[in-house]
């Protein structure tokens, strides 16, 4: 069964419509938590359910795991849905949020794309054809010295619960490099690691659906995609993603 990504495209765009309909009614929206800092909105929860019956309509061959309302369907072949990655961005008014929409079959990502909505850039990518900004093909940047690079990381919102929280790491590794940002949406961060304006990111804590739409992009545009001891794969607990030049240089800091 072939994917158009001409439709898929038009329900994440939908998807996108829905949620800046919520974005630019901020005051009025209900922010509640899942758990302490956990925070979810109901605009999270209204692009969650389109998306689930549009690509059911569409695609009814998929089961469905979405973060807000878990797993549903046929688990080998499905989509995973991060509605909203950057809630508490977006909760704030700011700009960095996306939708995050992957197809998974047999344990293989197949397609990926993440919609930031309020900035209007649309990354697709599909196993083995590449990766895309707006249209555009997109690759990993050059940079192969450490030194000079620019770093994304995240802190995962339950830190203060964690024994390895990543701020050691963080000071680790900032010492070493003279960028660093911070940009609050994981899967915009594979992004833009995907489209050379960051050298490498990396987060701990992360679930499957922060990740696999932004990785397989990632890995499209030429990125390695390892764990903290540079075994490949996707590990959403430990992702490391680099342009591949400072793989090397980065590990031992990890
Ligand atoms: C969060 C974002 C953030 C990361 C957090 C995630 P959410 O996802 O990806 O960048 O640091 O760990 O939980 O909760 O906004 O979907
Ligand atoms: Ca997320
Ligand atoms: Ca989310």
């Amino acid at each position: 069964m072939s994917i158009s990504p001409v439709i898929l495209e038009n329900i994440i765009r939908e998807a996108g419509s829905i949620a800046l309909g919520y974005f630019k009614n901020l005051d009025t929206i209900e922010v509640s938590k899942k758990k302490p800092r956990d925070f979810v909105t109901e605009a999270d929860i209204a692009v969650e359910k389109y998306l689930k019956n549009a690509l059911a309509h569409e695609y009814p061959q998929f089961g469905f795991w979405g973060e807000e309302s878990g797993q549903s369907a046929n688990q080998e072949s499905r989509w995973i849905v991060d509605p909203i990655d950057g809630t508490h961005s977006f909760s704030k008014g700011q700009y960095f949020w996306g939708i995050s929409v992957a197809l998974e079959i047999n344990q293989e990502l197949i397609f990926g794309v993440v919609y930031a909505p309020a900035l209007d850039d649309y990354y697709c990518a599909e196993k083995g054809k590449g990766a895309w900004k707006n249209a555009r093909s997109i690759k990993v940047s050059s940079e192969d010295n450490l030194d000079d690079a620019m770093i994304a990381t995240g802190f995962a919102c339950l830190r203060s619960y964690l024994e390895e929280n990543n701020l050691e790491r963080f000071c680790r590794i900032a010492q070493k490099t003279t960028g660093h940002r911070r940009f609050g949406s994981a899967a915009i961060d594979l992004c833009l690691v995907a489209d050379g304006q960051v050298d490498a990111f990396w987060e701990q804590e992360l679930n499957l659906y922060d990740v696999a739409a932004g990785a397989l992009i990632a890995a499209e545009a030429g990125a390695t995609v390892t764990d903290f001891k540079g075994n490949p794969g996707i590990f959403p607990k430990q992702i490391l993603v680099t342009n591949g030049k400072i793989l090397g240089q980065l590990l031992p800091l990890m």
